[in-house]
């Protein structure tokens, strides 16, 4: 369907998406878990509205345009192979081979004394392997550096398993929001997280930190596992309330770092974010905690924010327009102070021209 003729809160205009893709391209992007890229054979994923194809070629992970140069097969459907002692990447329809900098170096159907054009070549993807996922940079010079995560490697902390949610039907900076946002929390998550009987708003504290976003506040919550060693209690969730502090570092513009201190130590929620397209995001997020750290115990903190993540999704998938409506457009009305942390995240995103129309 020709998106013109949708209105404006259901499919953004091209110069939106075309924003939206251009200014996410100078940050790093968790595209898969390292350990789903096997030796010796390709994997394609979509990022930012492109194809683009992962593979490990001579020990190193590499990056690039899933689309041959030849006559555009996916380079992802083909295979990794060695010649003269170097791994490369062959396309599966005419077996023409890339090197790790999209370079082709081997075209089988070149006649005897030519050479391989200059112009065979795809563009070529900054990669790093950090925190058991693969990450992506399209940009020449990424912006940032990949937000820091800490207690990965903190003894104090037991950190869960490495989970991938399937794709949500929204966009990226729409999932952060949903984790910034804590004013939600009496409606979407009650008796969990909220109450209907208190919906005062807390007050935040929000400043910029480096490339981070930095959000402090303090909330009574119902006793959850999230807010207390339910081992050491005894108790189950609804239980009682707990006072909770909660720090969000938001790792501009694709991360978040949610702390959340309470008696029982700290909890933390890191998820970060990959956008296939405007409107299709996959999340890769991760517990860690101070107690209850036995490893045996964490099916039930994975089912616990399985549960808050469902509660969040409807919400969150229908929102519209599917991209972040800049501020001068009114579509949209944040309430200060309430809503501070959400209004300092989307004007940081204006900055970076990442929301620029609807
Ligand atoms: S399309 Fe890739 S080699 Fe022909
Ligand atoms: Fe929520």
């Amino acid at each position: 369907m020709n998106s013109e003729a949708l209105p404006f809160w259901n499919a953004p205009s091209r110069e939106t998406i075309a924003g939206y893709y251009t200014g996410m391209r100078a940050f790093w992007h968790p595209v898969m878990r390292a350990d789903d890229l096997p030796e010796g054979q390709p994997v394609g994923v979509e990022l930012l509205g492109e194809r683009i194809v992962l593979a490990r070629l001579n020990g190193e992970i590499v990056a690039m345009e899933d689309l041959c140069r030849h006559f555009q097969a996916r380079l992802s459907l083909g295979d990794v192979v060695e010649r003269d002692g170097q791994q490369c990447l062959m396309c599966p329809y005419h077996g023409w081979e890339y090197d790790a900098n999209g370079q082709c170096t081997y075209i089988p159907q070149l006649a005897g004394d030519r050479e391989i054009p200059q112009q065979a070549r795809v563009p070529a993807y900054h990669t790093q392997e950090r925190y058991g996922l693969v990450w992506v940079c399209m940009a020449d010079e990424p912006h940032f550096d990949i937000p820091e995560f800490p207690e990965m490697d903190d003894p104090d902390f037991h950190a869960g398993p490495l989970r991938v949610y399937d794709p949500w039907e929204a966009s990226a900076p729409r999932i952060v929001m949903g984790t910034l946002d804590d004013t939600h929390f009496p409606w979407v998550h009650t008796g969990i997280l909220g109450d209907l009987d208190d919906t005062d708003p807390p007050d935040h504290r929000v400043w910029r930190e480096g490339r981070y976003l930095v959000t402090e506040y303090t909330v009574v919550q119902p006793h959850n596992l999230s807010t207390a060693d339910t081992t050491a209690s005894g108790e189950g969730n609804g239980a009682g309330e707990e006072t909770i502090t909660y720090t969000a570092y938001v790792g501009i513009p694709n991360t978040i770092r949610l702390l959340k201190d309470s008696d029982a130590g700290r909890y933390i929620i890191w998820l970060s974010t990959l956008p296939h397209r405007y409107n299709l995001t996959t999340t890769f997020w991760r517990i860690a905690r101070t107690y209850d750290r036995n490893p045996a115990n964490d099916q039930k903190y994975e089912d616990f924010e399985d549960l808050v993540r469902e509660q969040d999704r409807p919400i969150v998938e229908g929102q519209r327009p599917w991209l972040l409506p800049p501020f001068w457009t009114k579509v949209e009305m944040p309430l200060r102070p309430a809503d501070l942390p959400l209004i300092e995240y989307q004007r940081w995103l204006e900055e970076l021209k990442i929301a620029t129309s609807v």
